[in-house]
């Protein structure tokens, strides 16, 4: 199989990771006989610099072209005082918009390796930790109508709509129930319906699209709560849809019980093959180019684009238990790293998982 893949190295550890990334895939492509071709594009702070935007349309143009587009992370101090629209996080949202992506899929899954970097008392994680979020990514507070403004008084008033259509939750919620028929047939559907009114019509349609698929077990559950629930009793969750600005938020959470924001990665989906795919953490830039950064959740990243884009469930199968025979191995990066473990590096953990994948 021949593809072609835009690649967004981006900003801080960006390149570092995804370099780590694109030579575990062209390991995997070299064994089974896939030929993947990459075209670096611009975005984010570097597209700033280079081009003066966020988001150049010769980017676009190249990913809407591709088979799939791959990205490392974007952002950085340099370009934090810059307009909200001018920012490189405006380029991330701004490709996500154009791809059309709506549905971003982020697992959460507890590496039994990796149980002592996770800072929950294993009283609670003792039934395992394995779950989706499945975030609505392109509606919602981030792509609302927003506005600052000043009255005559002086008084500075800045406002951001969230706001929902029907079409937009049903999707989503369809994606989950998907998911959890291949999974362990559960969904929990995270709103604020006690008090907003999107909420309140997301949970109309997200029970409409419930009773279409009977075999599911179907839960509605507060954000809040959700959030509690998560540190209280992980394992209760299978799949978790919900907006937008929630599921932002909730990611980061369920990320951080797995141990560390640097394993876990992300698919961004539409309706087509196309996806854009990246690790759910940022460009870390206190420790860009030094080396050292966790590349697994961009590596993990590349499993997806093969599961989801590719249709190469064995090929993604096989980067997976390299990393996990790696984990067992006792490699670490630095923020993984406990007592009697071996540090390695950035460069050092993409070879010790790209080294597996050959032997
Ligand atoms: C993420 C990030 C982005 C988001 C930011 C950088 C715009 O936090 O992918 O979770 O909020 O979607
Ligand atoms: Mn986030």
């Amino acid at each position: 199989m021949e593809k072609n893949i835009a690649v967004i190295k981006g900003d801080g550890i960006g390149p570092e990771i995804v370099t780590e990334a694109l030579k575990v895939l062209d390991t995997v492509g070299e064994k089974y006989g896939h030929k993947f071709h990459y075209t670096d594009v611009l975005m984010g702070g570097c597209a700033i610099d280079a081009t003066g935007v966020p988001l150049p349309q010769e980017t676009v143009d190249i990913c809407l072209a591709s088979d799939s587009v791959f990205l490392g992370a974007v952002g950085g101090p340099k370009w934090d005082t810059l307009p909200g629209n001018l920012r490189p996080e405006a380029g991330l949202l701004g490709i996500r918009g154009a791809l059309k992506l709506f549905a971003n899929i982020r697992p959460a899954k507890l590496i039994p390796a990796l149980a002592g970097a996770c800072p929950l008392k294993e009283e609670i994680t003792k039934n395992g930790l394995d779950l989706v979020i499945v975030r609505e990514l392109i509606g919602g507070a981030y792509f609302g109508k927003r506005s600052t403004t000043v009255d005559e008084n002086g008084v500075k008033t800045a406002a951001d709509t969230m706001a929902y259509s029907d079409y937009e939750v049903e999707r989503i919620c369809r994606v989950a129930f998907e998911m959890a028929r291949k999974r362990r047939k559960k969904v929990h559907s995270v709103d604020k319906a006690n008090v907003l009114d999107s909420s309140r019509l997301w949970r109309e349609i997200a029970h409409k699209v419930a009773a279409e698929y009977p075999d599911v077990e179907f839960q509605d559950i507060l954000v809040d709560n959700t959030a509690m629930q998560l540190v209280r009793n992980p394992s209760q969750f299978d799949v978790i849809v919900t907006e937008n600005l929630f599921g932002d938020i909730l990611s980061d959470e369920a990320s951080m019980i797995t141990g560390s924001l640097g394993m876990i990665p992300s698919a961004s989906l539409g309706a087509t093959a196309l996806g854009l795919y990246e690790p759910i953490h940022g460009s870390a830039p206190d420790i860009a180019g030094q080396n050292k950064a966790n590349p697994i959740a961009t590596i993990l990243s590349a499993a997806m684009m093969l599961r989801y884009s590719f249709n190469l469930g064995k090929e993604a199968d096989e980067i997976e238990l390299a990393v996990n025979s790696v984990m067992d191995a006792g490699y670490r990066t630095g923020d993984i790293m406990s007592e009697g473990m071996k540090l390695c590096s950035c460069t050092e953990m993409g070879d010790l998982i790209a080294a597996k994948i050959r032997t």
